[in-house]
């Protein structure tokens, strides 16, 4: 792909993946019980009653899928910590056994050359501290940065770069207001007060982070989305503008320093948890931005429904993975522009981007995934034009390593560059794996 030559010469790389869905050993060496086990031990609340007891089995398989990444060739990994192996109370005692895994996992990682880049939360927070009210409370930011400490701490001198968050908007969108992830809640005022308290808990982590390791980068991973109006009538229009509020602004603007987004407040009307302070803290610094990205949105009208009062609609003759997310990579291209030109981004990576597709595995033992590949290529593409047009992209991770559980869709939704038949935690490369590791080979090529 020539159209890649834009990329810097030290471009980064990647693949990720996160704690709960690919480790399992749920209940082995100390871990306490997340939200994410209780709501999927829920009936109903995942598909076909699929939970992330054993998942990909990576707690035991640590070397075979740090082999894949060498095969692959990536010269970083994205993981999660799983606050719940570390500090099993949400706050208090460290579990050694818990903290160990991760410490060797690192060693690891460095040995085959491969830089880690460690998330702190993405998703599994202590059902412990769910029960003493979850994000909505605000001890839960401080257990967060208690937490982040100690990881810092144990880690600090072998990772430097950090991630705060993955998709705050999934803990408090999704799992406050729409109910369809852990906690489960559909409650606006909780939503709104848990992604203030997630913000808080970000600043807070950071500047923990900071204090633990004096040469760290730290960043925070958002899922943004374009906008557009399904028409160009007046209500869809307005509908457009409160949906890149609830979306986009609201997730940017308050770690910008910007506070948040007046026209969203005015339409959640939920009063801020604020104490003097805390937007300071909630707009610490950052080192880089990470963008997950996967589709755009375009939306109408919905005065019937839930905040933003905005529904999307489906869009006749446009591709669509097995999400049902429209394939749109120039909205790839469009993110990247707008956090460099409208939040003054200096470093940026795209910390997630993949795609669901139906992949079987054959008799032959190969797993063939063209659409998968196309997918990844058309936003490789992205990248570089927006690398062209200044955005300074410094990586790319896939999403993801391996086929995982896809959270309350279980496990029928595959993002692997790498199958995993789950009766036998046999791996097989797909065939986007191998052109994946094709051009990371031509980037490097590139660079001689
Ligand atoms: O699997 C998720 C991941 O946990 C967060 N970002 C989106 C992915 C695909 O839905």
């Amino acid at each position: 792909m020539n159209d890649l030559n834009a990329l810097p010469h030290d471009f980064l790389w990647g693949v990720a993946t996160a704690a709960y869905q690919i480790e399992g050993a749920v209940t082995e060496d100390g871990r306490s019980p997340s939200i994410w086990d209780t709501f999927s031990h829920t009936a109903g609340k995942v598909d076909n009653g699929d939970t992330g007891d054993i998942a990909c089995d990576h707690y035991h398989r640590v070397p075979e899928d740090i082999g894949l990444m060498k095969r692959l060739g990536v010269g970083a990994y994205r993981f999660s910590l799983a606050w719940p192996r570390v500090v099993p109370g949400g706050d208090g005692p460290v579990n050694e056994a818990g903290i160990d895994f991760y410490d060797r996992l690192v060693d690891s990682l460095l040995e085959a050359g491969i830089t880690p880049f460690a998330t702190l939360y993405h998703w599994d927070l202590p059902q412990t501290l769910q029960d003493r009210g979850g994000w909505p409370a605000r001890e839960t930011a401080e257990h967060f940065a208690a937490y982040a400490a100690v990881v810092a701490e144990r880690l600090g001198d072998r990772v430097k770069d950090w991630a705060t968050l993955n998709e705050p908007l999934c803990s408090a969108w999704i799992g406050h207001l729409e109910g369809k992830m852990a906690p489960g809640l559909t409650d606006i005022k909780a939503a709104v007060h848990a992604s203030y308290h997630l913000h808080l808990g970000h600043g807070l982590a950071v500047q923990a982070i900071r204090a633990a390791s004096s040469d760290a980068r730290v960043g925070i991973v958002n899922n943004l989305s374009p906008i557009e109006a399904a028409t160009d009538r007046e209500a869809d229009r307005a509908a457009a503008v409160r949906a890149d509020g609830h979306i986009n602004r609201w997730w940017l603007d308050p770690v910008h320093g910007r506070g948040y987004p007046q026209d969203m407040l005015d339409l959640y009307g939920v009063e801020l948890p604020e104490r003097p302070g805390d937007l300071e803290t909630i707009a610490e610094p950052l080192d880089w931005l990470g963008l997950n990205y996967y589709f755009r949105q375009v939306v109408a009208d919905d005065p019937a429904g839930p905040a933003p009062y905005a529904k999307q609609v489906y869009l006749p003759g446009v591709r669509h993975t097995a999400m049902d997310w429209e394939v749109h990579a120039d909205g790839l291209e469009e993110l990247l522009v707008r956090l460099t030109e409208e939040y003054g981004a200096q470093r940026v990576y795209v910390t997630e981007n993949g795609s669901a597709y139906p992949d079987v595995l054959r008799d032959d033992g190969t797993v063939d995934d063209p659409e998968r590949t196309t997918y990844l290529e058309e936003h490789l593409a992205a990248c570089a034009r927006a690398v062209r047009k200044g955005v300074p992209l410094a990586g790319y991770f896939a999403w993801s390593l391996l086929d995982n559980f896809e959270w309350a869709y279980g496990y029928d939704k595959r993002f692997g560059l790498v199958h995993v038949d789950y009766a036998s935690q046999r791996r097989t490369m797909k065939s986007s794996g191998y052109r994946y590791a094709e051009i990371i080979r031509e980037s490097a090529a590139r660079k001689r």
